[in-house]
């Protein structure tokens, strides 16, 4: 099968097509352990790029077949839950941008008819993590205001679409004009800029302070979202695309009363599939009511893998960055 390699971490230049083996088929006749699926479309996010220059938390052997999220159909399934031909979406572990994939059965689920395959590419990580964070770990209820950092990216148009599911009101923070027109498409009632003094005009907006900021920055921006925050505020940690990881002076929690959330989701549903399977009903509800439907901003063939990847290191992607592998 045709799948991307990558041979040494010198980042997305170094990614290359490669005729690969197949996933080994032995795994699918133990119950309960996965799906093999064809690869329609492989989504390329954040963390593929850090792994390429060895700079993500987990450092595959090298030489490796990157990419985590893929949509497709099933070829063969472990489990009679899912049938050869049906339509799913999928996280797995690595191996995701090839023509097959093996994923496990906990991470796979049916693709609703709403969402065309490149979509569903971009459905699992983003939003899934996004429910986990706004209203599992942020407490985020209906009528609350969020605020959104780096909201026009895959993470961010999710978490608008999201919240907005949720019945809360939303601030989108971006860094162009571009990206204002993605956050509204992704349904921010308010955008600010980043470069101006969004600290401010959030709590103008909100009249008082927001409710929960979602923040996948990280950075030197952080002092200014607890800033941002009502009494009772929750500051949820997502990520840190900015580069660094900020630090808090807790005097701030105590004067207002606020909380500093981590939200890990990766890491917490790996030993949870029932709590997995929830999050994925409760999307499924907001697909078909029509809140949810992730914002594809570019696809590239899977040639192309490396200019994908350097659309997002070059802070470039609007939404979700998909590469079509097959048709
Ligand atoms: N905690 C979890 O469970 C979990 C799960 C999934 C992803 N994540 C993390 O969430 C983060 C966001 O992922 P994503 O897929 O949404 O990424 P993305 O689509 O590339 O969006 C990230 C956004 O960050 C902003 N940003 C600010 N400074 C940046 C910089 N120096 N370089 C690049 N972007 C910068 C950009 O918005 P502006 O240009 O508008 O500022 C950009 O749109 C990543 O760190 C990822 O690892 C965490």
């Amino acid at each position: 099968m045709r799948a991307l390699q990558i041979e040494e971490l010198s980042g997305p230049d170094a990614v290359k097509v490669v005729d690969a083996p197949d996933p080994p088929a032995t795994h699918f006749s133990t119950p309960g352990q996965g799906v093999l699926i064809d690869v329609k479309a492989a989504a390329v996010s954040f963390p593929d790029v850090l792994q390429s220059r060895g700079l993500y938390q987990f450092k595959p052997e090298l030489p490796f077949v990157p990419g985590a999220e893929v949509s497709g159909v099933v070829v063969e399934s472990s489990d009679a839950s899912f049938s050869p031909g049906d339509r799913v979406a999928a996280m797995t572990l690595l191996g995701a941008m090839a023509e097959r994939v093996a994923a496990p059965l906990a991470m796979t689920f049916h693709l609703p008819d709403e969402l065309d395959f490149a979509e569903g590419a971009g459905l699992v990580l983003n939003y899934h993590t996004a429910l986990f964070a706004l209203k599992y770990r942020g407490r985020l209820a209906e009528g609350e205001w969020v605020l959104v950092h780096g909201a026009a990216g895959g993470g961010g148009t999710a978490s608008l679409q999201v919240s907005k599911a949720l019945g809360a009101k939303t601030i989108a923070v971006v860094s162009s004009d571009e990206k204002e027109r993605v956050a509204s498409e992704a349904g921010a009632d308010h955008v600010v800029r980043s470069d101006a003094d969004w600290k401010v005009e959030a709590k103008e907006i909100s009249g008082g302070g927001v409710d929960v900021v979602l923040d996948p920055v990280g950075g030197d921006r952080f002092t200014d979202s607890l800033r941002s925050l009502r009494e009772g505020g929750r500051a949820v940690v997502v990520g840190f695309t900015g580069g660094s990881i900020p630090e808090v002076k807790v005097n701030r929690l105590l004067l207002n009363n606020l909380e500093v959330v981590g939200a890990g989701w990766g890491a917490y549903v790996l030993s949870k599939p029932d709590f997995t399977r929830m999050l994925a009903d409760e999307l499924e509800e907001m697909i078909h009511a029509g809140h949810v439907r992730p914002i594809v901003g570019s696809r590239f063939p899977l040639e192309q893998a490396g200019d994908a990847m350097r659309l997002i290191e070059e802070r470039g992607a609007l939404g979700k960055v998909v590469l079509d592998v097959a048709e």
